[in-house]
């Protein structure tokens, strides 16, 4: 008897330990479904949990970002950006049969601070120099195409993992540039030319060099998303 009610407080405190999630079971192919759950996930990513180790990513806080093209080179330092936490989960698609995990999400207002140093050509005007960076940003949407393993964790249950992911941008609402110390401040004409250049063709100058920063952003939301799919068991977020 008394036996019986250690087992019985054991068990139950067992399953008490387990953090809990408030991820909305799906069943298997119901896109609308997987949209709100990858909404819940995604939102727990970007709050983290620091008693888990989880960072929290809203601000985002990057040592270096590195863009090299064939007409430009830039860094970018000490780069924070904030605003992951007001994007939505636009689509979700989980294939269990392709092992492929693909989303689009919508951010409304992202701003980037930070140093910046930068030589070569915008596209089609000459931008050199380093000094400090805020770009802010309206309407960002991203795509996300990710190949998943399932595999059995620690507890006995099966788990998705994002192995590795392709990450594209489209700016859509615009983009507000101010690089500072432009030529060294040695040209004001052509610093003004690069920013006016900057700010007037935002949707171009984004597509072109956006590739590295959406990829380190997008990194450090797919870690804290594996961080959170490790202790979510696959079965408590898809059904038959
Ligand atoms: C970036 O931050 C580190 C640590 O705070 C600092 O040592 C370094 O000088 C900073 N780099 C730039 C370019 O501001
Ligand atoms: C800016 O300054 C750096 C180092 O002081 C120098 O190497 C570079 O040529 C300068 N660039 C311009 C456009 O004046």
């Amino acid at each position: 008897m008394y036996r019986e009610a250690f087992f019985i407080t054991c068990v139950f405190a067992g399953v008490l330990s387990v953090p809990r999630f408030n991820i909305t079971p799906c069943k298997t192919g119901d896109k609308v479904c997987y949209t709100k759950s990858s909404q819940q996930l995604y939102d727990m990513s970007i709050a983290g949990d620091p008693s888990m180790n989880i960072e929290s990513l809203d601000p985002v806080y990057h040592k270096q970002i590195n863009g090299q093209f064939a007409i430009i080179e830039y860094r970018m330092l000490n780069t924070s950006v904030e605003g992951f936490r007001n994007c939505h989960v636009v689509e979700s698609e989980l294939s269990l049969k392709k092992n492929t995990l693909v989303f689009e999400m919508s951010c409304p207002y992202v701003v980037m601070i930070g140093r910046y140093d930068i030589s070569g050509t915008l596209i089609a005007v000459p931008i050199e120099g380093s000094g400090d960076l805020i770009l802010k940003c309206k309407n960002y949407h991203i795509f996300v195409e990710s190949d998943v393993t399932v595999n059995e964790g620690k507890d006995g249950h099966k788990h998705i993992q994002i192995k590795k992911f392709k990450a594209t941008g489209d700016l859509r609402g615009g983009m507000k540039a101010q690089l500072t110390n432009l030529f060294n401040g040695s040209s004001k004409e052509l610093a003004d030319a690069a920013m006016s250049f900057a700010n007037t063709y935002w949707k171009p100058v984004a597509k072109e060099f956006q590739g590295p920063v959406i990829t380190a952003n997008v990194k450090r939301i797919t870690k804290n998303l594996n961080k959170y799919l490790k202790l979510i068991p696959l079965e408590s977020m898809l059904f038959d």
